[in-house]
């Protein structure tokens, strides 16, 4: 049995989905299973990562567990886990941890997690993916006002990865033992800056989508009404200061899956409903 956190969110439900699809024994977690349609054959059970104890009866009979990091005791979680039995965690990490600085609000918060997994004496592997291109959902509001959109970090290319690669990787690692031990940063095929995706959406909308590239300052003052300081502070660094390149494209999907990463396109094209 595998379990599935994150199960009602991008990547997770992607995993959901690819492994139900090839027929394993799945369970996915969520904090409200009264809220959450699993697919067929898969099962449901609650529990909530900022609270290790509510995880036991979602962690029985478990032997993999798809892990999201950055809870409050990722060691109490991954206790919790071994006690049960787990033999291998699969946790979705971030690129930023390669040659990521601790003192950054969000790449210490993966190197932490990822330490927690190493340290957990279960067998792991280390996602590592770019910027995901389900980011671009937050584009929905701005689009149902008009064909302009307004970007922070407009200068910035991102070789931005499909959550469903991402799962596809993740659902092949569950499987063969010669991950253990490994970790695998990913990304998509083609770095674009947001002016770029907004070109493919506004193709794939059949609208002329534009780009309007928001100044830093103004950014800052959004961003901080709903994103706590320290992480408007880290974004900020990966991507004025530099401190993060997210732009090289990776054949690692390619290489673990066997068919390359899908491209932005795809993605709009998979997700267009999302954005009508
Ligand atoms: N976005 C990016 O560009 C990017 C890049 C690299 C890494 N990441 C990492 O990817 C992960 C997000 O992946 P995603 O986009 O698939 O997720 P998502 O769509 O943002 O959904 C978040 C998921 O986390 C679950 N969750 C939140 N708090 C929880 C808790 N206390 N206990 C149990 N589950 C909880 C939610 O489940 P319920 O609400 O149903 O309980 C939901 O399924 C994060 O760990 C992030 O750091 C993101």
């Amino acid at each position: 049995m595998i379990l599935v956190t994150g199960a009602s969110g991008h990547v997770g439900g992607e995993l959901v989905a690819a492994l139900a699809d090839q027929g394993r024994p799945v369970r996915a977690l969520v904090r409200d299973p009264a809220s959450f349609e699993a697919p067929h054959g898969v099962q449901t059970a609650g529990g909530d990562l900022n609270d290790p104890e509510s995880l036991a009866d979602a962690l029985a009979g478990v032997d993999g567990v798809f892990l999201l990091g950055g809870f409050a005791d990722m060691s109490g979680v991954l206790a919790r886990a071994r006690a049960a039995g787990v033999g291998h965690v699969v946790l979705l990490s971030s690129r930023s941890v390669v040659g990521g600085n601790p003192d950054n609000a969000v790449a210490g918060m993966h190197l932490a997690s990822e330490a927690a997994v190493r340290e957990s004496g279960i067998g792991w592997t280390l996602l590592r993916p770019s910027g995901f291109m389900s980011n671009t959902f937050e584009w929905v509001p701005q689009l149902r006002e008009g064909d302009v959109v307004t970007a922070p970090f407009a200068g910035v290319p991102i070789a931005a990865i499909d959550p469903r690669d991402i799962a596809a990787v993740a659902a092949a690692v569950l499987t063969r033992r010669e991950h253990h031990g490994r970790s695998h940063a990913m990304t998509g095929p083609a770095a674009l800056l947001p002016a770029d995706r907004a070109e493919i959406l506004g193709r794939v909308l059949g609208r002329p989508v534009s780009l309007r590239a928001q100044p830093d300052d103004e950014a800052r003052a959004e961003m901080s009404r709903t994103i706590p300081a320290k992480y408007v502070d880290a974004f900020f660094r990966f991507f004025v200061d530099g401190e993060f390149d997210d732009s090289s494209v990776l054949s690692t999907v390619q290489e673990i899956t066997g068919r390359p990463a899908r491209g932005f396109e795809d993605w709009a094209v998979a997700h267009r409903a999302r954005f009508e």
